[in-house]
């Protein structure tokens, strides 16, 4: 193997004895490889010589532990000046791989770990891919998540060699695919185990196989006459999870495969466009944004903070249950703590359901249920690196276990609640290292919400914090740092809208009104159902904590239903009726009129307490509160976070808006002191 000498900053090029080319991708100064313009510049360059210094063949790798090429470099979207200078962005882009394409040898990828986006469309412009069978291989088009589709010629390439439907898939869900899924589906040639990728792509160079191309009825989906059937299928799916006027890209994803898939030439032209039209509108600003928030909110947690192997769960409800459960998944060893047998037994197989959704295989669900360890009698406490206390919500109990805790935990563990309504300085009474307790407060569902809340009490040491927040990182959640007052950050920004859906319903504006204003405003799900979903009697006492507290008053048909039993799901009534766990409509609602202000009723309450909380601090700043309400709440996200909402539509304009309503419905719309702050 000769190396050639080192004039590329981000690749590295080597001629084994085969004169077979080896490009190894190596940004520099960064722990993964993207597709940034320079990268791409010298990509074009190393291509072009090999015009006159034609080798074999060529094999693209990696050389970042992480993976192969983890997309286009997402700073770059932020720079563009307009619509022109993304689609000259996106176009030189496509000259580059289309280079690639262009080149008359065996051309393969070798992929491990990340192959996203831009990474995948490079890999598509060669001949072959090999990928690791490795689960961390992971193959995807995830653009759309950033309000954009593929642009470097994904959309051209990616149909023939899947057929349409698999294609559309993955465009459209952005969900990426491990390396036997890939292979299954036509998107790799082999998946094959790690130590056997680089003599896989020798012998694919040397001898080279046909290449792959859908066949049959899958290259039939991409006919023009199969077309306008499959797209309108297409349409009905993504208009399920998404509005157009929301979420402009999957639509015009499909437009411009159902326009121009049988002209390649033109369709790379068309792309370009589409991207740049979409990167330069507000739902993918915003998105980006938000991206750039997570990123954010990552770095808060720094895993070297602490070194973490055992957690142990005390309590396992629905929350220490599926805590344990996800802390499990993520490879921790879990000791999880209740006193009934039943309820230990009822989390394993909740665990089992989950792995089998997410891992699949059956030796990664066998090793994430080894790894949790009912414990009935807390045997697993004095190992643990992180305690976490999710009991009933109750000060004595909580004190009392505490308590006796204390004297067997180790000496550095972390001691966290969940609890979501005490404060912290309460608790801690009855510690005698009271600094060390910290709150961890996640979000129900665990395994759907990213975000957990870092509670810091008036006692709470830094040190606490800070290995809290690196905690998360360890189980792959977002950390955000709040102050310890009622509701914290989400709860808080959560209870008046819910509460003003209830009194909207109280008023006798049916529910499913009231939840499809929240839809069209963007909320993934709307409050009356998500109310029901929670529980009513959670919900209510959330509510009372809070009105206390914050001077908000808890509607009479909260506490009427919860005295009913009606306590939403779980109980098959609240609001709704379920059967089966499936909500069913009550009433015809297509002839009624709803009134004018109801999504302003709503969400201008939400707006207001997320501007109160940041004027007391609840969160540090702006953006972090953006990223936690997000995150947290799933508050629209092609909106880039209310804060953000609140700029583009102008304060004044809110603050009167708020004003107003507070002369009709009275002093719960008095706009927040925030509002006349910078
Ligand atoms: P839950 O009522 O479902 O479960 C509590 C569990 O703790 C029960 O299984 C009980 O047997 C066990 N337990 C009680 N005392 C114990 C003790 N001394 N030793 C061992 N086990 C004991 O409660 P849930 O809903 O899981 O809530 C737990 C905590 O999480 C509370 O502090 C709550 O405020 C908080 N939280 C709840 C959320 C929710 O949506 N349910 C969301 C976020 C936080």
């Amino acid at each position: 193997m000769t190396a050639q000498k080192p004039e590329y900053q981000h690749w590295r090029l080597e001629r084994d004895e085969h004169d077979i080319a080896w490009l190894y991708a190596d940004k520099a100064n960064a722990a993964a490889n993207n597709l940034s313009k320079a990268v791409l510049e010298e990509l074009y360059d190393i291509l072009s010589r090999f015009k006159d210094d034609r080798p074999q063949g060529l094999v693209i790798l990696s050389a970042k532990a992480s993976g192969f090429i983890a997309g286009a470099d997402i700073n770059e979207f932020t720079t563009l000046s307009g619509q022109k200078d993304a689609e000259d962005l996106i176009g030189r882009g496509q000259a580059v791989l289309d280079r690639l394409a262009a080149l008359d040898m065996p051309t393969v990828a070798l992929i491990h770990g990340f192959c996203l986006g831009g990474g995948l469309e490079l890999a598509l412009a060669c001949r072959y891919r090999i990928a690791d069978e490795a689960p961390k291989t992971k193959l995807g088009l995830p653009e759309v998540n950033l309000g954009i589709h593929p642009g470097f010629g994904g959309t051209v390439r990616l149909p023939p060699l899947m057929g349409a439907p698999a294609a559309m898939d993955m465009m459209l869900g952005g969900r990426p695919l491990s390396a036997r899924a890939a292979e299954k589906l036509g998107l790799v040639d082999y998946a094959v185990p790690a130590r056997h990728l680089k003599v896989a792509a020798r012998e694919t160079v040397l001898r080279p196989p046909p290449r792959k191309q859908a066949t049959g009825w899958k290259a039939w989906t991409n006919h023009k006459l199969a077309q306008p059937l499959l797209a309108r299928y297409l349409e009905k799916q993504v208009a399920k999870r998404a509005r157009k006027d929301h979420y402009p890209a999957p639509y015009a994803l499909i437009d411009l495969w159902k326009a121009h898939m049988d002209d390649p030439r033109r369709m790379m032209r068309e792309e370009a466009a589409s991207v740049a039209r979409l990167v330069m509108g507000e739902t993918a600003q915003s998105l980006v944004r938000v991206f750039f928030l997570q990123e954010r909110m990552k770095s808060l947690g720094d895993k070297k903070e602490i070194d973490v192997k055992h957690v142990h769960v005390i309590g396992g409800g629905v929350m220490g249950g599926d805590i344990a459960a996800w802390c499990a998944m993520r490879g921790l060893r879990v000791t999880l703590q209740d006193r009934s047998h039943e309820t230990l037994a009822r989390v394993m197989k909740r665990a089992h359901d989950l792995y089998k959704k997410r891992l699949k295989q059956p030796r990664d669900i066998q090793a994430a249920m080894d790894r949790l360890i009912p414990d009935i009698h807390g045997a697993g406490l004095p190992k643990a690196d992180v305690v976490i206390e999710a009991i009933f919500e109750d000060v004595d109990a909580k004190q009392a276990l505490y308590k006796e805790i204390e004297p067997k935990l180790k000496k550095d563990a972390v001691l966290a609640t969940n609890t979501s309504s005490i404060p912290l300085e309460t608790l801690c009474k009855s510690l005698s290292r009271p600094s060390r307790l910290v709150g961890l407060h996640f979000f129900n569902p665990v395994a759907k919400m990213q975000l957990v809340e870092i509670v810091k009490g008036a006692q709470t040491a830094d040190k606490a914090v800070k290995q809290a927040a690196a905690f998360c990182r360890h189980i792959d959640r977002l950390p955000l740092p709040v102050k310890s007052a009622p509701g914290f950050l989400v709860n808080r920004v959560l209870m008046p809208y819910l509460l003003e859906a209830v009194t909207l319903e109280e008023e006798g504006v049916p529910a499913a009104v009231i939840d499809q204003a929240a839809l069209e405003f963007g909320m993934p799900m709307g409050p009356i159902e998500l109310a029901d979903t929670v529980g009513l009697d959670i919900c209510l006492s959330v509510a009372r904590i809070l009105s206390q507290q914050l001077d908000m008053p808890v509607p009479g048909r909260l506490e009427q239903l919860v005295n009913a039993g009606r306590l939403g799901r779980k109980s098959g009534e609240g609001f709704y009726r379920y059967e089966n766990g499936k909500k069913v409509y009550r009433g015809e609602t297509k002839d009624y009129a709803a009134p004018a202000d109801i999504t302003d009723r709503m969400m201008l309450r939400f707006l207001n307490e997320t501007v109160a909380c940041l004027r007391e601090g609840i969160v540090d700043e702006a953006d972090l509160l953006d990223g936690g309400v997000i995150f947290g709440t799933g508050f629209a996200p092609f909106r880039g976070g209310p804060m953000r909402y609140i700029d583009k539509i102008g304060r004044e304009q809110l603050r009167h808006k708020l004003e107003t309503l507070e002369l009709k419905y009275g002093p719960r719309f008095r706009p927040d002191a925030g509002w006349s702050q910078a």
